[in-house]
This record gives structure tokens, sequence and C-alpha cells, in this order.
């Protein structure tokens, strides 16, 4: 019968190391707490500080909006100034960009939308500060560029022609794709769904809209995802079956990892905080799939913390993949999960159904009699199947 595992996970596995590739948002660490209903709570940070302190606890590499490293409006020498700091930074850290990305959502120009703008001057500007951010991310090493379109959407319905305001998405990372061609930067474009917040509606609002999208593009194969825990699940959708058919399809370029109760607003979470069980099964299917991209923590600590709190809120999200990444191997080599996955016959999904066509075959197939009755008595031992996998992450096996 159930042998239980004793003993603590070793301490030594759930040690985060660059070679786990844990990266954070510089603004994810750097939040100040700030909602719509209160002030900051904690001092900004300096991105120096930051990646340093992300480089003390195990972290592989940080992500930035153009915003978050120079401040908008700086001047060509500010800005030269701040990067050249930066890049020393890392260069001692041993910290990377993993990825980079635009601030097309906090300026008040972009409150109509910022490649999906009423506005013609406005759209145009919005794709110049990108083409600038990806000189930027370029210049720091980024090889992945992110696209999360908060401002592409609208509360009144009767204001933006949806098939309009696609077609100037699509022009947009079109003319950016040729760009970064143009550059020979070498970077993909991964796009970030979400389906509300802060606009009332927004274009591209889940995973399956956004790799329907993709085919539609000049350019396919240098775009794909950047999905995200939290907005998949805002949606009531399964993240962890949207980031399978991301994988699936070849598209899981990098992925937003957090916490976030189903139906609510944005909560960017701790990783694990809220979801253990759809948790695991996300990092089986990483560690499983071969995705070698970043880990990227886009979440923050609640606002209860100072300045304390927000190293434990990163230090956990760490901890918490890498305890869900033992446990999935231990769901690999436990004897009665084995035996429970073949009752249910999982393996057996991986066979074809039918084959290849032939007449013959398929004129055999329909005119073969076969006993339903007795093909729907068996069961399947989901129950148990599930059972075992709770006394897993519970930690009783
Ligand atoms: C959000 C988004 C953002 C993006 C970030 C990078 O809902 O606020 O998740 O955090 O991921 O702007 O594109
Ligand atoms: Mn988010
Ligand atoms: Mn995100």
């Amino acid at each position: 019968m159930v042998q239980l595992k004793a003993g603590p996970l070793g301490e030594e596995a759930l040690r985060p190391l660059p070679e786990h590739k844990f990266t954070f948002g510089l603004w994810t660490v750097g939040n100040r707490g700030k909602d719509p209903f209160g002030s900051e709570v904690r001092a900004g940070l300096d991105p120096n500080d930051s990646v340093r302190k992300l480089a003390e606890l195990g972290a592989y590499g940080i992500s930035l909006h153009d915003d978050d490293l120079v401040p908008f409006g700086s001047s060509a020498q500010e800005r030269d100034a701040i990067v050249r700091r930066f890049r020393a930074t890392l260069q001692e850290s041993g910290l990377v960009v993993a990825m980079a990305t635009t601030n097309l959502f906090a300026h008040p120009v972009f409150k109509d939308g910022a490649f999906t703008s009423n506005d013609k001057q406005v759209r145009r500007f919005a794709i110049a500060k990108v083409m600038r951010a990806i000189d930027l991310g370029a210049e720091l090493g980024a090889k992945t560029y992110v696209f999360w379109g908060g401002r592409e959407g609208v509360e009144s319905l009767a204001a933006k022609k949806p098939a309009d305001a696609l077609n100037r998405f699509r022009e947009a990372i079109d003319f950016l794709s040729e760009y970064v061609i143009d550059q020979g930067y070498g970077m993909r474009f991964a796009l970030e769904p979400k389906p509300n917040e802060p606009r009332g509606d927004i274009f591209l609002p889940t995973v399956g809209h956004a790799l329907a999208f993709i085919n539609t593009l000049a350019h396919p194969d240098m775009v794909g995802l950047n999905p995200e825990v939290a907005h998949e699940t805002m949606s009531g959708l399964s993240f962890y079956h949207g980031v399978a058919q991301t994988l699936w399809q070849g598209k899981l370029f990098h992925i937003d990892l957090n916490g976030q109760k189903i139906g609510r607003y944005d909560q960017d979470l701790r990783f694990g905080s809220e979801d253990l069980k759809d948790s695991f099964f996300l990092v089986k299917l990483l560690e499983d799939s071969g995705y070698d991209g970043p880990r990227h923590f886009d979440a923050h600590a609640y606002r209860t913390e100072n300045a304390e709190g927000v190293w434990d809120f990163a230090a956990g999200c760490m901890k918490t993949y890498l305890i869900l990444k033992e446990k999935a191997a231990r769901f690999d080599v436990d004897p009665d999960i084995q035996e429970a996955l073949a009752a249910a016959s999982v393996g057996e999904l991986a066979e074809p159904s039918v084959g290849a066509y032939s007449r013959s075959a398929a004129l055999t197939l329909r005119d073969a009699t076969v006993d339903a009755d007795a093909l729907a008595a068996r069961g399947y031992y989901n129950e148990r199947l599930d059972q075992l996998v709770m006394e897993l992450i519970m930690g009783v096996r």
C-alpha cells in the first residue's frame, strides 16, 4: 500500500541558482504598493540595488520597461550615463537582461491606446517609443521583447471598430518586426494577452485570441506569447491548458508567473500562493516540456510589506517553484501514481486512434460492430489518481 516518504525536501535542491533561470521585472520588486485606493507604502528602489539583491538571492536575470531604467523624458546624455552604470552593475553581479518591453500605458498620452489609439499621432509616437526601447533592450542583451497592450482597448464599444484596431495592432507588430530584422538584433517578440484592466476590455484578451492573431502577421515565426497566470485566471480559464497549447504550437517564448484568485482584478500575488494544484501542474509542464526560457515572476509583494518583505516575496516565488519542481520529479517515480496513471489509461491517449487514412480502413471502421455498453462500463479511476496527486502536493508522499 501507500509508502509515505519521510523527511523534508533537500535544502540543496531548494536553493535558487542562475541555472534555474529565475528572472524578475525591475517593476516587480520595485513595486511601491500604490493601489487605486491608497498611495505608495514603500520607498522606490534604485535598479542597481535591485540587481545586486536579486543576484544575492540566486536569480538569473531581470526584465525591464524602458521607463523603469531611464525615466520618461530623460536627455540622451542622461540616458547614456544611466545605461553605462547599469551595464557595469550587471557585469559585476552576473545577472542578465532576459527580456525588455515598453511602457505604453503610464503616460496620459496613451489614455486612448498606443498602437490602437484613434489619434494617428499617438500611434506614431508609440511605435517610435518602442523602437527606442528595442534599441535599449538590444544594448542590454535582451533576446525577447514583450508586448503587453494594457491600454489597447475600450470602455465604450462605440469608440473603436475592433477590425480597425486589430489592423493597427498588426501594422505596428509587422513594422517593428522589420525594424528588428533591419537592425540585425535577432530578437523575438512575445505578445502578452490580458482580458481587462486597465481598460474595460482589452484587444487580444486571451492566449487563444493571441495565437490566432499571430497567424495573420507578416513574420509569424518571430512572434510568440508571454502568457501570465493572473491574466488567464481572471477570465476563468485554465492557465495550465493555455500554456500547454502555447507549447504545442511552439509559441512559448516567455512566461509571467504569479498567483491569482479567479474572477478578480489582476492581483499579481507571489507565485503559487493562491493556486497550488494549478501551479504544481504548470511547473511540471514547464519542466517536462524542455522549455528553456526564463521563469519570470511578474508579481509584487503585498501592500502590507516594508522593504524587507519585498525580498521575502522574491525568495518565496523561487522557493515555491523549486519545491513544486521536486514534487514533479517525485510524481514520475511514485509507484502508486504510476499505477493510477495506467488505470486511467493516460498513456493510451498518446496512441493514434485510427492511423493513416485508407478507404478500406475507413470502411472497416465504419461498419464494425462495437459494444458501446461494454465500453461504457469501465471506470477511469480519476478519483484515485487525483487524490494521490493531492497527497503528493500536501507533502505526505
Ligand atoms: C500587468 C502586466 C504587466 C506586463 C508588463 C510587461 O497586468 O500589469 O502583467 O506587468 O507584464 O508591463 O509587459
Ligand atoms: Mn499582470
Ligand atoms: Mn505580465
